[in-house]
Order: structure tokens, then C-alpha cells, then sequence
């Protein structure tokens, strides 16, 4: 499986375009698949220089409802003119933020989207192929992000503290390989894995994606302590972890002393094999 990164925070030189976003293009032996489409159209950008064709696309995963993996989309849909697109039903409420000075920012996907006839709605795990499954039937609050406590839903003109409902993440199956793909992982990436244990009976062999670990507050004794755990727990799984986005640079540096030569960066406009 090759998997490139169109988009994230970061870039390998000045090349490529950036933002805070995340977009994927994965070849496997049978499918192209688009993980996520960043928050602009600049992922189509960037995978035109890197020779990336979204009109090959066989389908699409939007991670969940935050702008920053989707509002891409309209791109997407311009350049495709066949991919499904599979989204939890619930991405599709209305996200918000709180911002520096406490009032409340919409986070959330461009509303317009929700009545397109190219998405696949769905309510927990999905099966797409006997290759690929959606995963989302995740439990636990072990190690939770920090960030998380500043991200709501509304509902019924109440702001609720989002319980990312509206999560899911990739699954890959090719020979020996077990591939999990995640957005932003605000389930907790130790829980997600857990989880995918109970499911799969294994970790993962790889995984890549966001682990929303960056935080305004990197000195916060809470946020060393649950860097410290999550990259002990991530240590004992025996997977290789390619990590970028929300993950952010600081908490990466840390869970590097940690993990040591199992976990990469992965940077807009390169490219991993699997
Ligand atoms: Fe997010
Ligand atoms: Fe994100």
C-alpha cells in the first residue's frame, strides 16, 4: 500500500502548500481511496504536483465533522465525478469550538454538503470490501485529549461537549498488513487501538494519522503526564506509527523519546509504502 500525504500542518520543502488539515491518497493493489480533503482546495493542489489523479479515486473517507478534514469536499466532487464519499451520519451536526476569548466558533462541515447525493451515511462500523472496513465503535476515556474540552455540538440552541459520535476511522487489509487510518483521533489514540483490538483480535502493524495531542497548554502537568502514558502504551503494541496534523509537533518530539524508530512524521508531499 502506498500512501501519500496531500496535505497536513507541515511540509517536506516549500513546494507544497499547508494548512492546518489532513488529506491522504492511498493506492492499494485493488483501490484508490481519499482520506479525508484538508480544509481548502489546496489538497488537489498538491496532488497534482505530486502526480496524484483525484478523478481515480474509488472512494472517499471523511474522518468527521470538523472543517478541517472536509471542507475540501466541494474540490473533491469537481475533480470526481464516481467516489462514494462514507461519513458518519452525525458529522453533519453543527461543531463548534470555543475560541481565546470564550465565545464559540462554528467548526463544523460547509452545511450545503449535507444534502449531496455523493455521501454514504452511516451509524457505526461499515464493511466497504472484503478490503476495507469504516471503524468507529470505539470505547473507552483512557488518556483523552486535552483539546477535546474545548469542542461542542449544538443542539436544541444548547452547546453540548461533543462526544465525537461522528468519528470513524479507515481500516486496510493487504497480505500481512493491518493498516488503521485515523483524522484526529479524539477518541484518544490508545482507546481507538484498544478497541480495534477487541475487533480485530490484533494491533494494527501500521498506523497513520492525526492523535489531536497539540495543546495550547504544553507545560499543564496533565498534558506531560498523558504524553508520558500514551507513548508508553503505543511502545508496547509492536506497530509502526506514521503520525502528523493534530498531533503536533511538540507532543510528537516527546512521544519520539518514547516510541523511538516505531513512530515517523509524516509531512505534506510524502510518500510511504506499506
Ligand atoms: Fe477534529
Ligand atoms: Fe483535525
Amino acid at each position: 500500500m502506498k500512501i501519500t500525504a496531500l496535505i497536513e500542518n507541515t511540509c517536506k520543502n516549500e513546494t507544497y502548500f499547508t494548512e492546518h488539515g489532513l488529506s491522504l491518497y492511498i493506492e492499494t493493489s485493488e483501490d484508490v481511496i481519499l482520506f479525508d480533503t484538508g480544509s481548502s482546495g489546496n489538497f488537489s493542489l498538491n496532488a497534482q504536483k505530486l502526480g496524484k489523479d483525484l478523478s481515480q479515486v474509488d472512494f472517499a473517507v471523511i474522518s468527521h465533522g470538523h472543517y478541517d478534514h472536509g471542507n475540501g469536499l466541494s474540490k473533491f466532487f469537481e475533480q470526481n465525478s464516481k467516489a462514494f464519499v462514507y461519513i458518519q451520519e452525525s458529522a453533519f451536526d453543527k461543531h463548534y469550538s470555543t475560541k481565546i476569548d470564550g465565545t464559540k466558533k462554528y467548526n463544523g462541515l460547509r452545511e450545503e454538503y449535507s444534502s449531496n447525493c455523493r455521501f454514504i451515511k452511516l451509524n457505526g462500523n461499515h464493511s466497504v470490501n472484503e478490503r476495507s472496513d469504516i471503524f468507529s465503535s470505539v470505547t473507552g476515556n483512557r488518556l483523552m485529549p486535552i483539546s477535546n474540552e474545548n469542542l461542542y455540538v449544538l443542539k436544541n440552541d444548547e452547546y453540548l461537549k461533543d462526544d465525537f459520535r461522528h468519528e470513524q476511522n479507515l481500516v486496510l487489509k493487504e497480505k500481512d498488513k493491518l493498516l488503521l487510518i485515523t483524522g484526529c483521533a479524539h477518541k484518544g489514540i490508545v482507546n481507538i487501538l484498544e478497541s480495534f483490538k477487541e475487533k480485530y483480535a490484533m494491533y494494527p502493524t501500521h498506523v497513520v494519522g492525526g492523535f489531536h495531542l497539540f495543546t495550547n497548554t504544553t507545560g499543564d502537568k496533565k498534558y506531560i503526564d498523558i504524553l508520558h502514558k500514551t507513548g508508553l502504551a503505543l511502545k508496547g503494541m509492536k506497530t509502526t506509527f506514521y503520525t502528523c496534523h493534530c498531533t503536533g509537533k511538540e507532543s510528537y518530539e516527546s512521544l519520539k523519546a518514547s516510541i523511538g524508530s516505531s513512530l515517523h512524521y509524516l509531512c505534506a508531499g510524502e510518500e510511504i509504502i506499506i
